[in-house]
């Protein structure tokens, strides 16, 4: 591709989420969340846990100072609900809410915009007690905590998204049992934990829009394109049920009010008179994940009869996810063409890669610089093909707690020692800085 030069006003930057970078787990009246929960019972793979991570709860000045010298504009972090309301309900911790206070005001002092994601899969275990997304119980506590986040930060935090990735909790956590809480609830808990999420995010929005005016309201979502094995009739039914479950759910919720027709059946024994109501809402800003495309075939053994296919690419990361850069181009293009191409923007794309340290502690990631060209060159064209992206935020600033895979998979620009808490700033850091600072790819 010839050179490209993004919009002036585009914004760059990068993501984290407070349970993979923050530590300092029992400090100042955090209380336990789901992830804790899940570790503490022997589930993550390496069998770390992310009591320190990156310490980035002592070590933030650090970190900020990582993105002003990245020339990035803006940072999307999440809060820690559990910090926040240990119990995830009832009275607001003020040491919580003070770190983000100390955060919010050392970004902004850096001249960098902060974005504030409210929900990043730390829910507070009594929450998860009462049910957790399977049910009614964390609608109002979410919307109130999102309330009491934004009557204290919002005279300087514009931009709030609500959930971060509400298909991974539902597939993941309460379907397949590889993310906390850990539940094997199968198709109908997945689509219970979709639909609960929903609510809540309708909720949670309608809570800070009533208190504030002028605020970027919105959420982020992993989209990924689901595509086929083969023509098989079987091969792409099971496609089109997998974007549903994927995609779609969220998707159509909130931009459309409806439920996908292809799980209307099997979501009618929860869905409520007036909920679809409750969860449309004319958002301002959609964030997209975006890893890999999901390719799928008829398996009658797997939920939905959906299985993983064979993707056929023989470039994959060290995750094993396949590399297929034009899924992004496709995926923005989808907001275009069927949702009447609303602001977006690229809230997480990167990749882990087994990265090698030279003696003097450099990494020359060759490899995650050419992952992040090639999405780059995705959104390039999506922009001169007419959609409205706004930003690029790469997944991640730093090495960090990888979930169910603990410290041993590494999606930072930046490489974090994880006995010494060294940053070093990678290839990948390097050249994403260039191209924020020329604003040309
Ligand atoms: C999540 C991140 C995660 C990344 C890589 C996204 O699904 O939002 O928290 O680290 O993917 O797996």
């Amino acid at each position: 591709m010839a050179s490209f030069t993004f919009p002036r006003d585009f914004f760059w930057g990068a993501s984290t989420a407070a349970y993979q970078i923050e530590g300092a787990l029992e400090a100042d009246g955090r209380g336990p969340c789901v992830w804790d929960t899940f570790a503490a019972a022997g589930r993550i793979m390496d069998g770390s846990s992310a009591a320190v991570a990156c310490d980035h709860y002592h070590r933030w000045p650090e970190d900020v100072a990582l993105l002003t010298q990245a020339g990035f504009d803006t940072y999307r972090f999440s809060i820690a609900w559990p910090r926040i309301f240990a119990t995830g309900e009832g009275r607001p911790n003020e040491k919580g809410l003070a770190f983000y206070d100390r955060l919010v005001d050392g970004l902004l002092e850096a001249g960098i915009r902060p974005m504030a994601c409210l929900f990043h899969w730390d829910l507070p275990q009594a929450l998860e007690d009462k049910g957790g997304w399977q049910g009614r119980a964390c609608i109002g506590p979410f919307a109130e905590y999102a309330r009491v986040c934004a009557a204290r930060l919002a005279d300087r935090v514009k931009d709030w998204m609500m959930l971060n990735e509400p298909n991974i909790v539902a597939i993941f956590g309460y379907g397949q049992g590889a993310h906390a809480p850990g539940s094997t609830l199968g198709e109908d808990g997945i689509l219970r934990a979709l639909h609960h999420q929903n609510l809540a995010q309708g909720a949670a929005l309608r809570a800070i829009a009533a208190e504030h005016r002028r605020l970027t309201l919105g959420t982020v979502v992993n989209i990924q394109p689901c595509r086929a094995e083969s023509d098989k009739r079987e091969d792409v039914a099971a496609a089109a049920l997998w974007d549903a479950v994927w995609n779609r759910v969220a998707l159509d919720g909130i931009m459309r009010g409806t439920i996908p027709g292809l799980l209307i059946d099997r979501m009618s024994g929860f869905v409520q008179p007036g909920d679809e109501q409750a969860i449309r809402y004319p958002i301002d800003l959609f964030g997209i994940n975006y890893y890999s495309p999901n390719t799928m075939k008829h398996d009658p053994g797997a939920q939905f009869e959906c299985g993983w296919g064979d993707p056929r690419c023989d470039r994959r990361t060290f995750m094993g996810w396949p590399v297929q850069p034009e899924g992004l181009y496709q995926q923005l293009m989808d907001f275009k063409d069927n949702y009447g191409n609303p602001a977006v923007f690229v809230s997480e794309n990167g990749a882990a890669y087994d990265d090698k340290v030279e003696a003097d502690g450099s990494v020359r990631d060759s490899d995650r610089v050419q992952y992040i060209r090639d999405h780059l060159e995705s959104v390039a064209r999506a922009l001169k093909d007419g959609c409205n992206v706004k930003g690029y935020l790469v997944w991640s600033l730093l090495d960090n707690f990888e979930w169910a895979y603990g410290l041993s998979k590494r999606f930072g620009i930046v490489r974090v020692d994880y006995d010494t808490l060294k940053r070093t700033p990678k290839d990948s850091y390097r050249f994403l800085s260039q191209v924020a600072k020329s604003g040309t790819l």
